[in-house]
């Protein structure tokens, strides 16, 4: 173990925010497990994982942090977003409310977060096009206007989760 923790390069400290259910414990499990769990249930408190990478020759550890997105569990604290280097601002594509919230993380991002972190907007649940209620272009659009990536997303297909998370660490990088 302290072998392999020495081949480690870096550490980047990424937050995943957005409000409840969007699916941010899935895009999390996704790309540090490639997995997808069905039952899963609302995060309580804060957790993390990691996964690493190698990135222009060098060992990158994302380590990820999931909260819950419940306004009653939520006593975010700037220990949440100390240290972050990337966040992950998830909405999905079929909950309007999801997305109009979304200037509102982007707030609590701005004041709590360092001043360089690099922020990507996600659209998840692409796979649910037929129920959209969230327009790419809107989307794209409000990315722009705030200065953000942004990508549209499936935890459950893992379309364009790997592309995202790996973004996000060359940005940072
Ligand atoms: P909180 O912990 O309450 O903040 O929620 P969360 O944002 O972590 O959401 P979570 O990952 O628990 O997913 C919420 C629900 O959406 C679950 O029922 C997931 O199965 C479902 N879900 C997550 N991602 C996707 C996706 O890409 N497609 C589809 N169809 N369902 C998804």
């Amino acid at each position: 173990e302290a072998e392999r923790a020495l081949e480690i390069d870096y550490v980047f400290k990424i937050v995943v925010v957005g409000d409840s259910a969007v699916g941010k414990t899935q895009l999390l499990g996704r790309f540090t497990k490639d997995e997808f769990c069905f039952d899963s249930k609302s995060t309580i408190g804060v957790e993390f994982q990691t996964r690493t990478i190698t990135l222009n020759r060098k060992r990158i550890k994302a380590q990820i942090w999931d909260t819950a997105g419940q306004e009653r569990y939520r006593a975010v604290t700037s220990a949440y977003y100390r240290g972050a280097l990337g966040a992950m601002l998830v909405y999905d594509i079929t909950n309007r409310q999801t997305f109009d919230h979304v200037a509102r993380w982007v707030e609590e991002l701005r004041a709590h977060a360092d001043n360089s972190i690099v922020v990507m907007l996600i659209g998840n649940k692409a796979d649910l096009a037929a129920r959209r209620a969230v327009s790419t272009e809107d989307a794209m659009e409000f990315a722009e206007e705030q200065g953000l990536f942004f990508s549209e997303a499936s935890a459950l297909s893992g379309e364009n989760v790997e592309s995202a998370f790996l973004r996000i660490l060359e940005e940072i990088y």
